[in-house]
């Protein structure tokens, strides 16, 4: 029982540049469309006006920082955490940037999905606005930080579980996000 929280605590807690990165490309996004206002065969916006290269770098990075600062916080509070995962500071930051620019890359797949098949910018995509940047943020850290990937994801419990908290929480984070005035809807 005990081994099961620590796994699924873990899984949650150190996924969190992931998390970040979401709200924290609202904060700086906004500015210059990653598609440069172009659209795709279908006539629609290949992205559309809310993924942004502020929004991507400017979450990515932020949100890559804060997984270093809380990487970097587990340290002292869970024993070797930063050793044992990340092997060291190089590690910790590899580990974080891989979550955080895998997120918004899946945010940006997401968005091209939802256009093709005809949602518009902002409109609810189910779980388009949140499978896709846990997927992708998980393939980069598979990618880029292996050794971190298998000691805390693979396993039967993490996975699914990333995929089942994760909408009820995009979701509620994004009520807030609207009740801040940061958001014009709240989903
Ligand atoms: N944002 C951004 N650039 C990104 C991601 C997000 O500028 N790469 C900003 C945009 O202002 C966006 C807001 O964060 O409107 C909320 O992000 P999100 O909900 O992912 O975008 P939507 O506006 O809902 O657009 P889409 O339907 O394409 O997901
Ligand atoms: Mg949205």
């Amino acid at each position: 029982m005990a081994d099961y929280l620590s796994i699924g605590l873990s899984a949650f807690i150190l996924f969190i540049p992931a998390f970040a990165a979401n709200p924290a490309a609202v904060i700086t996004g906004g500015r210059y469309p990653i598609d440069l206002g172009r659209k795709f065969i279908d006539g629609r916006r290949i992205l559309g006006d809310g993924k942004t290269i502020s929004g991507y770098f400017g979450g990515a990075i932020l949100g890559g920082l804060i997984g270093l600062v809380l990487y970097g916080i587990l340290v002292p509070a869970r024993g070797t955490v930063l050793m044992d995962y990340t092997q060291g500071i190089v590690g910790a930051a590899v580990s974080s940037f891989s979550l955080s620019f895998g997120s918004l890359t899946g945010d940006v797949i997401g968005s091209f999905i939802k256009r093709r098949i005809g949602i518009e910018r902002g409109g609810k995509g189910f779980l388009l606005d949140q499978w896709p940047f846990v997927l992708v943020a998980l393939l980069l850290l598979f990618v880029f930080s292996r050794h971190f990937f298998s000691i805390v994801y693979m396993n039967f419990l993490a996975i699914p579980e990333l995929l089942i908290v994760t909408p009820p929480l995009h979701r509620a984070v994004n009520i807030i996000g609207y009740k801040m005035k940061k958001k014009d809807v709240p989903w």
